[in-house]
């Protein structure tokens, strides 16, 4: 299969791009390198492997890329990954989470491609504590532009599924850690400490909790999940079995993991780390479990494998 990778440089993108070169496809990515070229550089030889340096939110750029190309399907990844930038410039979820939704489905539309997998997020939800979330959980209200974005893309999506007979598959993920990560606690705690060892400050009070997915399970899941393609859209909540972790206990792992002894924890305060921040949410993730799927690490093994994964490769 030809199969376009949006987003394809980033974290998630390439590490999905290695499991669809393995599986034999020929992976067409675009992406403009917001995080830099280092993710591919290892394909970038690959003959199945193609890259577009590219705007995703321009028309025109989609439109020629589709015209070059033959897709199968598109793995539509491309985001603003940085909740807290667009936080302060809502430009730019609008720009990189939305438009580049828009931009794909009208490629797809104009080229005849059918089938898209989105990669969506728990942030759509908003902030609904007490609810066990469902995948047909309404009266959604996103609490950040970014959930917005995704928010209003999924509503794109559906209007394009049932117009233009798309086959569509959306994984609303919780946060996604793993190799070649480049946000997020896990991460900052990391740098944080490499430039003051003695004290960590942490956003919050500490007690936000939320469930960490390691990211080669989550691919897993992609991958068994498009092998094949139903007609219409199917959502799937997508998260570790068991308990999510806290910010404290992410600190005191990545501590332990660097061999750090006494280290101050210095709390900013508050129910949650910025605004637009879920602090906590519940998900019933019966629905991707009934396919066979099971993810290999729980949430405090992810974070604990991260942390080794990021010492391992020089961080
Ligand atoms: N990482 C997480 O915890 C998490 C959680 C929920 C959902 N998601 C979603 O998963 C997807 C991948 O996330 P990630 O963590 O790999 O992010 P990432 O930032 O590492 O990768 C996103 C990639 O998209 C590219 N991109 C963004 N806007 C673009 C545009 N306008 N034109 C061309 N390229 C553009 C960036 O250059 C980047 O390489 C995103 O859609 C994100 O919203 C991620």
């Amino acid at each position: 299969m030809n199969v376009l990778v949006a987003g394809g440089a980033g974290f998630i993108g390439s590490h999905l791009i290695d499991s669809l070169l393995l599986k034999g496809h020929r992976v067409i990515c675009v992406d403009k390198l917001i995080m830099g070229k280092q993710n591919i550089e290892h394909v970038a030889d690959s003959k199945s492997f193609k890259f577009y340096e590219a705007e995703l939110a321009d028309q025109s750029t989609v439109d020629e890329i589709f015209k070059n190309e033959k897709i199968d399907i598109v793995y539509h990844l491309a985001a603003n990954s940085d909740i807290q930038k667009g936080g302060k410039e809502p430009g730019i979820d609008f720009n990189d989470t939305l438009l580049t939704t828009r931009t794909l489905l009208e490629g797809m539309r104009k080229a005849g491609v059918k089938k898209m997998f989105f990669a969506s997020t728990s942030a759509v939800y908003g902030e609904m504590p007490d609810v066990e979330l469902t995948e047909t959980t309404g009266g959604l209200m996103p609490v950040s532009y970014y959930g917005g974005a995704k928010l209003a893309s999924e509503a794109l999506i559906s209007s394009y599924v049932s117009m233009c007979d798309m086959s569509v598959v959306i994984f609303r993920f919780p946060n996604v850690i793993g190799p070649r990560l480049t946000h997020g606690a896990v991460f900052d705690f990391i740098r944080k400490l490499r430039k003051n060892p003695t004290e960590l400050e942490i956003l919050g009070n500490g007690t936000q909790c939320k469930p960490y997915i390691y990211v080669l399970d989550l691919v897993e899941a992609i991958m068994k999940l498009t092998q094949t393609f139903s007609p219409g859209e199917v959502v799937y909540n997508i998260s570790v079995i068991g308990e999510g972790t806290t910010v404290t206990h992410i600190a005191e792992i990545v501590v332990e993991e660097m061999g750090l002894h006494d280290v101050r924890f210095a709390y900013t305060g508050g129910d949650r780390g910025w605004k637009g921040d879920v602090p906590r949410f519940r998900y019933d993730i019966g629905k991707v479990l009934s396919t066979g799927w099971i993810p290999k690490h729980t949430s405090d093994e992810a974070v604990r494998q991260t942390v080794k994964d990021a010492i391992a490769a020089g961080m």
